[in-house]
């Protein structure tokens, strides 16, 4: 593999400002995520503390292998919705490993609204599932919640991906041999209390832990029996009586001993080789990425520049480099796994939807995962195009991107707009994981392209009727237009809707990206298949 060489000078003005606005961003996201990792508010912390039970992180940290990285999903989930009510969406989730295997950790945290579930709670503990579905991880459940979020009950309750589905896919995960595991650490009324029911293996806290269909207020007003949590639901209850729980466990620190021995004890995974190289830093400082990533999207950034700081020894096999350059794709190591990128540089077109169907065929073929590095304004547009057929290449791309065998990771580090979010893994797409730069933006298209169609429809209305749109009004709703794509299009609106599974730091990407591929590999690749490709 050739060495890349970079073409930005770290000491220019353009780098030095470009740094500047960048830093400012990832500030604020960094100062964003202190605040909502402290969970509730103070009161409820003081409250949770002097009950002598752990904070939800602090109890992940004892759970995981010590000295193992945690990569926390979606830490600001719910950020800005709900006047800030709900940090985190009130629930922590993430991959570490216990005993060597990678994990699914899902906590609710009960310093927020008593751990209950909202719609982003429901979104997020969903999203888990799935990220745990796909790469066959197993799941630790710490349950500390008090079960739906009743004011809002339709947004969490009867849909396909409302509570039931939490239930439905841990039979789901059992029936494929993915370990389910519950520590329950506090309450667990009504739906809540099938998480501990459907898992495979329970552990219960003595004192703390509730399991019950209906609470003491829900007995009484039924049935008029007047019974005590503990008598209803406690841990000795469902480990001696009704069989629910099957660990008793003292404590706290005692239900995560117990969950990381239940872990010695499970069926050891199936992985995909893959062909390991001893992995080696980047030559140039992922630093430096600070300087180079577009908050300005109007400028155009070679993507060769980012690879170079994120793959070992900034080395990269380029496949095609004289044709379709509007995109570039090629082969590099990462922290030692093989990976193809497919990264963009400029808007697709026909050609360039065929060289990265032909290239995403290699590394099905080749089994190496796929990384999508995306900064993209959407397909060209146009006469000339469209005659080319670039709907049906487009589609080519689309086809081999949504069948990929291999695993997909998407990094987000520019602009992701229209059908180009679809043809570079966007959500839809099935990437095992989505990550934006701070200076990330996602919309349907820009929002000047935006406010310019919206524009010129109305002022086609006006002109059906004889008469000229009003400048003033014209500017208006410009600007309306535009100031709303600015605003929805930011990642800080697309993480607290959990459009994406975090917004993380440029430097981290590698690392990050590492940790998703290791994780990837518990689940074998299936043999490569494709549909129809319109020719
Ligand atoms: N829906 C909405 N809000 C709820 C709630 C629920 N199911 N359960 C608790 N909350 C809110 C409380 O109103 C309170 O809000 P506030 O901080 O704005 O005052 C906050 O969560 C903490 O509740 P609190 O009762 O003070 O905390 P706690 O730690 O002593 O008890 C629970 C927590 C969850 C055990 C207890 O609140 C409870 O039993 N709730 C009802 C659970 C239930 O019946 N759920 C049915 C689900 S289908």
């Amino acid at each position: 593999m050739y060495t890349l060489k970079t073409k930005i000078d770290p000491r220019s003005r353009e780098f030095l400002n470009n740094r500047e606005a960048f830093m400012k961003l990832l500030d604020e996201v960094k100062r964003l995520e202190r605040e909502a990792i402290k969970g509730g508010s103070d009161l409820a912390i003081q409250k949770h503390k002097e009950r002598g039970k752990l904070l939800v992180r602090e109890r992940i940290n004892l759970l995981l292998d010590v000295n193992t990285p945690f990569l926390e999903l979606s830490p600001l989930a719910a950020n800005g919705l709900y006047d800030n009510g709900f940090p985190s969406a009130g629930i922590v989730t993430g991959i570490g490993q216990i005993h060597g295997r990678e994990t699914m950790i899902i906590a609710n945290d009960a310093t927020v609204k008593g751990g209950t579930y909202m719609q982003y709670t429901i979104k997020k503990h969903l999203r888990a599932q799935e990220i745990a579905m796909e790469n066959r991880l197993p799941c630790v459940y710490i349950v500390d919640s008090g079960g739906a979020f009743l004011p809002e009950q339709d947004t969490v309750f009867p849909d396909r991906d409302h509570f039931g589905r939490f239930f439905y896919n841990q039979a789901r995960m059992s029936a494929m041999g993915i370990a389910q595991i519950a520590i329950v650490m506090g309450s667990c009324t009504a739906g809540g209390a099938y998480v501990p029911a459907m898992s495979d293996e329970t552990i219960i806290v003595k004192d703390q832990g509730t399991i019950f269909l209906g609470g003491p207020p829900l007995v009484k007003a039924a049935t008029g029996e007047e019974v005590t949590a503990e008598e209803l639901g406690g841990a000795h209850v469902h480990t001696a009586i009704s069989g629910v729980a099957d660990h008793f466990a003292e404590n706290e620190t005692h239900a995560i001993a117990i969950c990381r021995n239940i872990f010695e004890t499970l069926r050891p995974a199936t992985k995909q080789l893959l062909e390991l190289q001893k992995p080696e830093k980047p030559l140039y400082d992922p630093k430096e990425l600070y300087g180079i990533a577009p908050v300005d999207l109007r400028k155009l950034v070679d993507p060769r520049e980012i690879i170079m700081r994120i793959v070992d020894g900034s080395r990269f096999q380029e496949f095609k480099a004289r044709y379709a350059t509007t995109v570039v794709t090629g082969f590099a190591y990462l922290m030692g796994y093989p990976v193809g990128i497919i990264a963009n540089f400029g808007v697709l077109f026909s050609e360039s939807a065929l060289k990265v169907t032909h290239f995403i065929e290699l590394c099905t073929s080749r089994n190496i995962p796929l990384i999508f590095l995306q900064n993209i304004t959407g397909f060209m547009v146009g006469k000339d195009v469209e005659r080319g057929g670039i709907a049906k290449d487009g589609a080519k791309m689309v086809h081999a991107v949504s069948n990929a065998s291999v695993p997909k990771f998407t990094v987000i580090f520019g602009g992701s707009f229209g059908a180009g979010n679809y043809g570079m893994a966007g959500r839809a797409f099935g990437p095992r994981l989505l990550l934006m730069w701070p200076n990330a933006k996602i919309s349907v298209m820009g929002g000047e392209q935006a406010a310019n169609v919206l524009v010129t429809v109305k002022q086609d209305q006006y002109a059906e009727k004889g008469k000229t749109m009003p400048e003033s009004e014209r500017q208006e709703l410009y600007n309306t237009i535009l100031a709303k794509y600015e605003r929805e299009g930011a990642a800080l609106y697309s993480t607290a809707r959990l459009w994406d599974d975090g917004i993380i730091d440029p430097a981290d990407t590698r690392k990050i990206l590492a940790m998703g591929i290791a994780a990837s590999l518990n689940q074998p690749f299936p043999p490569q298949q494709y549909g129809v490709f319109r020719m």
